[in-house]
């Protein structure tokens, strides 16, 4: 069998604190096939951007390590490799797109020469080619006037364009992966839904694999073939996104499901709202991470972790709870 595209087992990613080593991400195992994508939600603090940042070995860079685990990318293992190799990797077969588009550009440079500066490193084109392929990905990602545009410095551009241009230099070496870390979050809305459709029309038509991270379950419900479920440093529930939607059994999938107006009837009659925030990392209860927060707990839910097992329709989830939480709709 021809090893997946990424696979991702019981990676652990922490700090050195004050505390001790602390775990942002605890033991996640997560994999994604060619040409689909897989969102990865959770509120923020959840551990999403450690986990993302692990897999470029970015998290390196940020005072991060990891501890544990595997990071295979088509079964190459990522997790020890030298930075140097990385480089090569980076921006080259997996991209990166961030929240900020902003901070991801260069202010002194014109967009054109960003995009035509990745494509001379990584594939070598002379000046020429680089440019002429710049403009041409300027024009796939919906840039009108693209010849013209290409000249022009990032404060040239609105937010909504210089995404774009984000997801065009990310683009550009014909990556086999994107991870794109809440790329919607800082635009506005009109901007977000043309942002998420310009990546549903490259995954399409590039067939480019899609790890996006988020925590608008509405943002997964648009985008995603599978949803991983992250919360206080682990995957609590995994599935396809149908399963997810339609077969929740993780009582905090359930919460952030009702939480995107008009997906379980009409606003205010699924009264579901999940209490409190989410823990600090190094600041874990005891038994199961949800606790806290969760309106079913019973007694072993204190006092025993629940690992990821396989519910009945043969998806994953980390709950204690026999047959799930209900809907209710009164
Ligand atoms: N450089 C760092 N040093 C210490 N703790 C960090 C660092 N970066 C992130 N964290 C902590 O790791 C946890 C997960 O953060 P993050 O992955 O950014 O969450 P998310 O992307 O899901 O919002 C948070 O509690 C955050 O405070
Ligand atoms: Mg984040």
């Amino acid at each position: 069998m021809a090893p997946k595209l990424l696979e991702i087992k019981d990676l652990t990613v922490g700090f050195l604190t004050d505390k001790g080593f602390v775990k942002a991400a605890d033991r996640v195992s997560l994999s994604l096939e060619k040409g689909q994508t897989l969102c990865v939600v959770g509120e923020s603090g959840s551990g999403k951007s450690v986990t993302s940042l692990a897999v470029m070995r970015l998290i390196d860079y940020a005072g991060g390590v990891i501890a544990e685990g595997e990071i295979k990318f088509h079964g190459d293992e990522l997790t020890n490799k030298p930075q140097d190799e990385m480089m090569r990797i980076r921006g080259n077969r997996i991209s990166m797109v961030f929240q900020d588009p902003m901070s991801a550009l260069n202010p002194v440079f014109t967009v054109g020469d960003q995009i035509a500066e990745t494509l001379r490193i990584h594939k070598q084109m002379n000046a020429r080619e680089a440019w002429n392929k710049a403009v041409d990905m300027l024009r796939l990602v919906g840039i009108p006037d693209p010849e013209v545009r290409a000249g022009q410095y990032p404060h040239e551009l609105s937010g909504g364009m210089c995404q774009r241009v984000v997801i065009a230099m990310a683009l550009a070496c014909d990556p086999e992966l994107i991870i794109a870390d809440e790329p919607t979050t800082a635009l506005d809305v009109t901007v977000q839904a043309q942002i998420l459709e310009l990546l549903q029309k490259l995954k399409r038509e590039l067939k480019t694999s899609i790890l996006l991270i988020t925590h608008d379950m509405g943002v997964a419900a648009e985008m995603a073939d599978r949803i991983a479920v992250m919360y206080a440093g682990a995957i609590v529930e995994e599935g396809t996104a149908e399963e997810i939607f339609e077969r929740p059994r993780h009582p905090y999938t359930l919460g952030l499901l009702q939480s995107i107006p008009g997906l379980t009837g009409e606003r205010g009659t699924t009264l579901y709202t999940i209490r409190g925030g989410i823990p600090g990392i190094g600041d874990l209860p005891a038994g199961c991470r949800f606790n806290p927060r969760c309106p079913h707990a019973k007694e072993r839910c204190f006092r025993e972790e629940p690992p990821l097992l396989p519910t009945p329709d043969g998806h994953r989830s980390a709950c204690w709870l026999e047959s799930g939480p209900e809907v209710k709709t009164s």
